[in-house]
């Protein structure tokens, strides 16, 4: 019997089958080049909900404040909480709509920064703080609809709604906001009305004696297309992780992906012409195939509509994927690399030699974005992170 010590441990097993890679230094350059965007009056907040995309909400978190990156948006309180526990202080703003009072007791203790989006959210808020031991008065960032249709007050609305926060015991207005819909359309049409609303609510907003510290619209596709959404503060989440709203965009700076998924080969066999593979057999083979046994399934992440559509990379040179994806495991055809062996790494995304494949080309292929695809690689996955945010210079 091995005594505990000598145990393998889950830790020691996190490259054993299948993983996600996270470059740290591609998340710190990313959070640069945004910064060289940006006047000195725009602040970034790296937008890290959903686990930072999947690459991992705390590890990002600390490389972009690190790099430069000044506020951290969330989508929920618990992804809040998880960041504070971890040590974070930077302000973090919840994005999300929060009413009970279980939860405004939960921003307050964390001190997170809520979104409110309606007069009664409002009330409801300032209730609640009422009943807690004294505190200073709540930050706040108000949230106007302008056309996403989504969270907020109507811009049509917005003065009432600020005047209203304003005279509220236990709030303070920490900004004004919105939300871009079609950022990363090339036309910019509806972008464009969307700001000019918000202009339009901001002017109503001042002409009561009211002047919000903080505006702030922008999206990563807002950043990138147009200074002119800029304002106090830019809410980048999908650029952070070196990916582009739209291809139309990429001329704009040089962002580098940060995110790889990696699975080891567990069984190399020679199939004969007319052998079915995987569930349903829908690959038969039409000659003699190698084909390599990926430790890496649906329940990991890999879309099962890919089935049959996506390739890997082995040694530098891109593979097929034959039949079905299960649920830990994939086939590929490796006929055409020598002698591959039990154990040798495979990449599902990212760089390989000059070989590459991209979470855009997976989002292609299913009719999807590549932030859906960035947010589905499950927890099975360890996050290894790799690089640093700080240049060796700086960390010595
Ligand atoms: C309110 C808000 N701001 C900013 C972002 C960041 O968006 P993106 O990933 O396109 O930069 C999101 C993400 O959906 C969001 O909901």
């Amino acid at each position: 019997m091995l005594s505990w010590e000598q145990s393998p441990s889950v830790a020691m097993m996190r490259q054993e089958r299948a993983w996600v890679e996270v470059n740290l230094s591609a998340i710190a350059h990313n959070v640069r080049q945004l910064r060289s965007l940006l006047s000195t009056q725009t602040a970034l907040m790296a937008v890290v909900k959903a686990d930072a995309y999947g690459h991992g909400a705390v590890t990002v978190a600390q490389a972009v404040l690190q790099a430069g990156s000044t506020w951290l948006g969330v989508a929920t309180i618990p992804e809040g909480i998880e960041l504070r526990e971890a040590g974070i202080q930077a302000p973090i703003l919840v994005l999300g709509a929060n009413h009970t009072p279980d939860q405004i007791r939960a921003i307050a203790h964390w001190k997170l920064q809520p979104t409110l989006c309606t007069p009664r959210q409002a009330l409801i808020f300032a209730e609640v703080l009422a009943t807690l031991p004294q505190h200073s008065p709540l930050p706040v960032h108000l949230k106007l609809d302008t056309g996403m249709s989504r969270l907020g007050t109507s811009w049509q609305e917005a003065a009432a709604f600020v005047q209203l926060v304003q005279r509220l015991p236990n709030l303070t207005i920490a900004s004004v906001y919105s939300h871009l819909a079609t950022a990363e359309d090339p036309n910019q049409s509806i972008a464009k009305q969307q700001q000019q609303r918000f202009e339009t609510a901001v002017v109503q907003i001042k002409a009561c004696g009211i002047h919000p510290p903080c505006l702030h619209l922008a999206n990563s596709g807002g950043t990138l297309s147009d200074p002119a959404f800029h304002y106090d503060l830019v809410r980048v989440g999908l650029a952070i992780y070196g990916l582009y709203p739209a291809a139309h965009l990429k001329t704009t700076l040089a962002l580098k992906p940060a995110l790889q998924v990696k699975a080891r080969v567990t069984q190399v066999k020679t199939i004969s012409a007319g052998t079915g593979v995987s569930y349903g057999h829908r690959f038969v083979a039409e000659r003699e195939l190698q084909i390599a046994v990926v430790a890496i399934g649906y329940a990991d992440g890999i879309p099962r509509n890919l089935s049959n559509q996506m390739e890997a990379l082995v040694r530098g040179q891109r593979v097929p994927q034959i039949g079905a994806v299960t649920m830990d495991q994939i086939m590929l055809d490796v006929s055409t690399v020598p002698d591959l062996q039990e154990g040798e790494v495979v990449t599902l995304l990212g760089q390989d030699g000059n070989q590459s494949i991209a979470a855009d080309d997976w989002a292609t292929t299913l009719g999807t974005i590549s932030w859906e695809i960035l947010c589905g690689f499950k927890h099975r996955l360890p996050r290894i992170a790799i690089g640093q945010a700080l240049p060796d210079s700086v960390n010595r």
